[in-house]
């Protein structure tokens, strides 16, 4: 498992830039799965049947945020726009990469106050002398991501583009397990989420799921003077409760923890104060999806080092596949 969130979270795929990354869950999918598609939008869509059960739909997001190439000035410093939610403290002093394999760091204007920081005060240095010479490595319209290479920290893991990658491997993995579920099963690895629950709004529509239940990290209140959060690292599977997009449908939320407590599978409840999900984009969906979210609870989320727990991973993994078995009537 640990390899696989290696393999995910190292690819490249910022919103709308999801080719590659797309390519390498293709590959860890396409032995476990019936059907696999990629639609208009660039979600990467796999089928694996059941035996006349309901549609379900698990989605995780497989983009990053990233940064966007505005500018070249004329001593080849590269201006840039985000995409998602890049935070402009967390962004100076990072090395970013595109994926032409160029890589630059951000740096930043002169600062009279601290406060001062936005992100367009700081600027990508490829190492070019001028703009000519960036111009031969970047165009405006680029995309980079963060670059950070995945760390085994024993019991945790860190890397970048854990969201929503690590929900992604975790997708996989239920994928690979499972063996006798009664429903069709569909994973959506969806693009755009950072810029707007983008793709899983087209994916869902297009398959129109009697039950849909979405992917993605959640943050934790658990670090010194954090925002209070009950939800901690290593609590196990967040079941989802609301976020600042979504209330989840209430019978297939109770129907989760049910199942979590039948199976022994460790659960906590998340109320997310801040941040959306593909959650909203899936129960919005025509007439109305039932549709929950299963979070994996992450430290230092839209950083270079964004922080999970094997262990709530694990729980994470066996939740969803207990639901993909169970009968999902609620
Ligand atoms: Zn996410
Ligand atoms: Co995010």
């Amino acid at each position: 498992m640990k390899d696989l969130i290696k393999k995910v979270t190292e690819a490249f795929g910022p919103s709308g830039a999801e080719d590659s990354v797309r390519e390498v869950i293709r590959k860890e999918v396409e032995p476990y799965v019936d059907e696999i598609s990629v639609d208009a939008l660039g979600n990467l869509i796999a089928l694996k049947k059941g035996k006349g059960g309901k549609k379900v739909l698990l989605d995780a997001h497989m983009d990053e945020i990233g940064l966007m190439v505005t500018h070249i000035d004329d001593k080849g410093f590269v201006r840039f726009g985000n995409i998602g939610g890049v935070v402009p403290i967390v962004a100076l002093g990072q090395r970013v990469y595109f994926e032409n394999g160029t890589m630059g760091v951000i740096g930043s204007e002169r600062l009279d106050d601290p406060k001062d920081l936005k992100l367009e005060k700081l600027f990508i240095d490829i190492g070019a002398k001028n703009k000519e010479e960036a111009a031969k490595k970047v165009n405006v319209g680029d995309s980079c991501a963060f670059f950070q290479p995945f760390a085994d920290l024993g019991d945790r893991v860190v890397a970048k583009a854990m969201d929503a990658r690590v929900a992604c491997a975790v997708i996989i993995e239920v994928l690979r397990r499972l063996e006798n579920s009664p429903h069709d099963v569909y994973a959506v690895f969806a693009a755009q989420e950072e810029v707007g629950l983008r793709g899983a709004r087209a994916a869902a529509y297009g398959i129109t799921p009697d039950v849909g239940i979405a992917f993605d990290v959640t943050r934790t209140g658990d670090t010194p003077k954090a925002r209070p959060m009950e939800v901690s690292l290593g609590g196990g599977a967040a079941i989802k409760v609301k976020d600042s997009s979504v209330i989840t449908h209430p019978g297939l939320r109770n129907y989760m923890v049910k199942i979590a407590k039948e199976k022994g599978i460790k659960y906590q409840m998340e109320v997310l104060e801040a941040g959306g999900t593909d959650t909203s984009a899936i129960q919005l969906t025509k007439a109305g999806i039932p549709a929950g979210c299963i979070s994996i609870p992450c430290r230092y989320i839209h950083s270079p080092c964004e922080m999970v727990d094997m262990e709530d991973v694990e729980a994470c993994v066996l939740l969803a596949k207990a639901l993909c078995e169970s009968p999902l009537e609620f």
